[in-house]
């Protein structure tokens, strides 16, 4: 999303209507008891034309959030981290579904995702709306650390970062301006965790169902200029010096107990970066 962007991304509501199916499931991997209402009928339909380009969107979206949350509980519980942080935070509901004593969360949106969030959030009856800390970036231009410090983040704590789902949606510049402030930014005992496509699948160079899936969410208003086969290079440039990547596969052979080739799982990562080697084994 660019700076002249003020239209909520729509890209957030479709997974969030993922999150809402997959909350459903016999056996779940996760739940998120609002992701339905928050959807709404806007995001289940937007979800559904997605479904007949890329039909495995559902469980690759539940594994992402499984994994993801699986990572909160981890370093909350053996990592000692009391701040987590959202970047590009969208329908996210971490701060509600997984609260924990004493962790503070800090939800990092454009604002104008942001904004139809809140209001979307204020019609929910049930909603703890307050527990999360919100704060409006930019990353295209502006800088995430010094947003969250003027929201009271405290920068010689660590903090546990998730940047999920936004990666693939911004310029390289941005990726690398905002991967560096966190890098730089933050206490050197955070942790950052983000997913990515690979190199081929965001420039067009796949298959033709592939690509009309890519071309979808573009139509949507947020197309995938930024993907990376190996994040290793550009994170070490940016300042980290401890990165770890999983593929999809892996994730749904230990969460789903299942390989399924025709899935493509193996373009996409989720990879963990921080600038000294975390106290606890990861992933
Ligand atoms: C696919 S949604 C993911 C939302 C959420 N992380 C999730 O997984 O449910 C992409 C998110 O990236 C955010 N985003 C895209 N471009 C951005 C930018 N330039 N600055 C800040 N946020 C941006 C959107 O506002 C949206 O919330």
């Amino acid at each position: 999303m660019d700076d002249t962007s003020s239209t909520a991304s729509k890209t957030a509501l479709m997974v969030c209507a993922y999150r809402a199916r997959a909350s459903r499931w016999a056996t779940p991997l996760f739940v998120d008891p609002w992701a339905q209402a928050i959807a709404g009928d806007e995001g289940e339909a937007i979800a559904a034309r997605l479904d007949a380009h890329f039909a495995h969107m559902e469980r690759w979206l539940a594994l992402r959030v499984a994994y993801l949350d699986r990572l909160v509980g981890n370093a909350v519980d053996h990592l000692s981290i009391r701040q987590i942080v959202i970047l590009g935070a969208g329908y996210d509901t971490r701060a509600a579904r997984l609260p924990r004593a004493g962790v503070r969360y800090f939800e990092v949106d454009h604002p104008a995702t942001q904004a139809a969030k809140r209001a979307r959030l204020a019609t929910l009856a049930n909603y703890p709306i307050d527990a999360a800390t919100y704060t409006t970036c930019n990353f295209e231009r502006e800088d995430p650390i010094e947003r969250l410090v003027a929201s009271d983040l405290d920068p010689h704590d660590p903090v546990l970062v998730i940047w999920e789902g936004v990666v693939p949606y911004l310029t390289e510049a941005a990726v690398r301006a905002t991967a560096t402030r966190l890098a730089h930014g933050l206490d050197p005992r955070s942790l950052v965790a983000f997913d990515h496509v690979g190199k081929k699948l965001a420039a067009g160079d796949v298959k033709p169902a592939e690509r009309e899936a890519a071309t979808y969410v573009g139509e949507l208003g947020e197309p995938v200029r930024f993907g990376i086969d190996d994040p290793l290079p550009l994170l070490v440039d940016c300042g980290f010096r401890w990165v770890r990547s999983l593929d999809f596969n892996e994730l749904a052979l230990e969460l789903l107990g299942d390989y399924v080739r025709e899935r493509m799982f193996r373009f996409q990562h989720i990879a963990l970066a921080a600038v000294r080697t975390p106290v606890a084994l990861w992933p």
